[in-house]
């Protein structure tokens, strides 16, 4: 939920710190702070945005070859100067970010405040410095191990000690953290999109490891124990390289964009042979065991929840096993059955999302076979399935979801090809799913050529304060996808609603300020949403209608059109949202909107 990045052997180590921190902000960015060591550690914090960090940074003259930053979504407390990190000791000689939520806070701050420490914030995150303060310990490894050791919950953080210059102790569980190993400088950080630029080799922490990084060196140690462990060397992805936004203005937009070649990747590697039946050779269950699966239940949030709910259509349409879809905290509290043969899967871009990891963890624990459908490599949640399917989509920054939705649901219908080739699928409707499905990155592309008229018509409708979204079928989860976009993005309500529902409660507030974005797209079903636009029509409800290549359905009706092209059910949510991306980002531009940093949202949501 925040960014955390750390430095030490840089002749320039704020530099880094505020550059990282710019590539982090996508996890937070309501306040931050940074703590720089020459002999003194210097502590500068803000609330407001990285850019707000960076020019009281540079007022203040202080300079350092190490340092720990910070950029926060608050959990724990307002937004303001006090709760921004680093938080520090009451002599100011011990430094700490973190990121994460620690469960058993207010005993350990009770029990601290007993022994006379005194707390400036209302954050949980200022009990670590103080634990380390209480450690008692000499080394600043024990005494890190000693304070990670006494949390409960999540975190993953970097620590400074005035006393020790040489290094700088890092540790992670159920937060990510990534060390990066560069020439006479090492560097900590959230996500390796932020080390990238200054490092060639990373390693990625496991839950329940500790680092000591000096600039030369790098260490790891399980912090139960304080056993060594090898250090997991691995070059830096190119992907993480080229995280830039490529001269477009915002990162959703480059994102948007690129969503043919991201699509391809989704691809890359499934498509051999002439059987008609995908790859998965990370799919670990054998052609028997797969047969008797009987249930897929998948776990998600948000628009991997509405990737999820498209998932269903294709289990059951494709592979003849029933499923259903759970927001990933109703399955984790909800106490569900699991069969010996439910595959549980769990769809996260992140894979850091703490319902999703804990629906997988209910799920391990009740002895079903689950499988992580993630983006991010390594994750939490990729790390704690049985197996993991990996999206391949690239690092996504934008904080609203675009190309990890269209690669999960596009991996979704090719997982469920396989499935259903496993089952009674036939060769030849296999060839033909298949061939269908490989047309999706170049109807992405129609659509994309279409950019300019969809902006006209969204800069024709921004002045709407509510919107509905309907559509039925395989688009009714594409639906309620294209209204999260708008509402994330423009702060304007939008709701998505199955078309049949509508009228079920929903139609009592149509008039002629809310318009209608209609799924009219040539699937079955189209003739009963073409009466749902007729019932919307004569509530004075002014329709945007998304149809299928020329068709003419809509001619007399008089309403504004998004074409997308003519495809199947099974491939028209991939095309359909992406006009529907397109139109939320050109109307919250209009409105002039945060776009990549939408209010009180941050990218990966590790907090129930
Ligand atoms: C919406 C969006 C969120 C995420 C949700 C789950 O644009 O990005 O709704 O989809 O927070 O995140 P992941 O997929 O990382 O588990």
């Amino acid at each position: 939920m925040c960014g955390i990045a750390g430095c030490i052997g840089s002749p320039d180590a704020g530099k880094i710190l505020i550059d990282a921190l710019k590539r982090l902000e996508y996890r937070g960015y309501d306040s931050a702070g940074i703590t720089l060591g020459g002999k003194k550690l210097h502590t500068v914090k803000t609330a407001g945005k990285v850019a707000a960090l960076e020019a009281k940074l540079l007022s203040s003259g202080y300079k350092g070859t190490r340092g720990i930053a910070h950029t926060r979504w608050a959990t724990h407390g307002i937004p303001s100067e006090a709760n921004a990190h680093p938080h520090l000791t009451e002599d100011g000689t011990i430094s700490v970010v973190h990121n994460g939520i620690i469960e058993n806070h207010q005993q350990l701050r009770a029990e601290l405040e007993k022994k006379g420490h005194v707390f400036r914030s209302e954050t949980d995150s200022e009990v670590i410095p103080h634990l380390l303060e209480e450690s008692g310990e000499s080394d600043p490894l024990a005494a890190a191990l000693y304070a990670f050791g006494r949390l409960k919950g999540s975190f993953a953080s970097a620590v400074l000690f005035e006393k020790y210059p040489d290094q700088m102790i890092c540790a992670c569980h159920g937060s990510p953290l990534v060390l990066g190993l560069g020439d006479g400088m090492n560097l900590a950080a959230s996500d390796m999109l932020a080390l990238a630029p200054y490092v060639s080799r990373i390693v990625v922490l496991h839950d329940g490891e500790a680092a000591r990084i000096t600039a030369n060196s790098a260490e790891l140690f399980t912090i139960s124990g304080a056993k060594s462990i090898q250090l997991r060397e691995e070059p830096v992805p190119g992907e993480a390289r080229n995280a830039d936004k490529n001269g477009y203005e915002h990162f959703m937009l480059k994102e948007i964009m690129e969503q043919p070649e991201a699509l391809e990747h989704a691809f890359a590697g499934r498509m051999n042979g002439d059987r008609g039946v995908p790859t998965f050779p990370e799919f670990g269950l054998s052609p028997r065991e797969t047969a008797r699966i009987s249930r897929i239940v998948t776990a998600a949030c948000g628009s991997s929840m509405h990737a999820g709910l498209t998932g269903q259509y294709y289990f059951e349409d494709i592979a003849g096993i029933a499923a259903s879809v759970e927001q990933a905290a109703e399955f984790r509290y909800r106490n569900p059955i699991l069969e010996p043969d439910t595959l549980v899967l769990a769809v996260s871009q992140s894979g850091e999302t703490a319902d999703t990891i804990a629906a997988v963890r209910e799920a391990v624990a009740k002895g079903a076979y689950t499988v992580g459908v993630c983006n991010v490599p390594d994750s939490t949640i990729a790390r704690e399935s049985d197996c993991r399917i990996y999206l391949h989509a690239g690092p996504e920054q934008s904080v609203a979801s675009t190309k990890a939705f269209t690669s999960q649901v596009t991996t979704l219908l090719l997982f469920s090809l396989f499935l259903g080739r496993n089952r009674r699928l036939s060769r030849d409707d296999g060839l033909a799913l298949m061939r269908e499905a490989e047309r999706i990155p170049d109807l992405v592309r129609e659509v994309l050529k279409h950019a300019d008229e969809i902006r006209d018509l969204a800069r024709k409708y921004a002045w709407a304060e509510d919107l509905f979204y309907i559509g039925r079928g395989c688009l009714y989860p594409a639906a309620l996808e294209g209204a999260l976009k708008l509402k994330e993005i423009s702060y304007v309500h939008a709701e998505g609603c199955h078309s049949a529902e509508l009228k079920h409660g929903p139609i009592a507030l149509l008039d002629e300020k809310v318009p209608v974005i209609a799924l009219a797209n040539r699937i079955p079903g189209q003739e009963k949403m073409l009466g749902n636009i007729r019932e919307c029509l004569a509530r004075n409800a002014p329709v945007i209608a998304v149809v299928s290549g020329n068709d003419t359905c809509l001619d007399s009706f008089g309403v504004d059109l998004i074409r997308v092209p003519e495809s199947s059910r099974f491939t028209a949510p991939v095309s359909t949202v992406v006009a529907l991306q397109l139109f939320a980002y050109y109307f919250a531009c209009e409105r002039g909107c945060a776009i990549d940093q939408p209010r009180n949202l941050a990218k990966s949501v590790t907090v129930e």
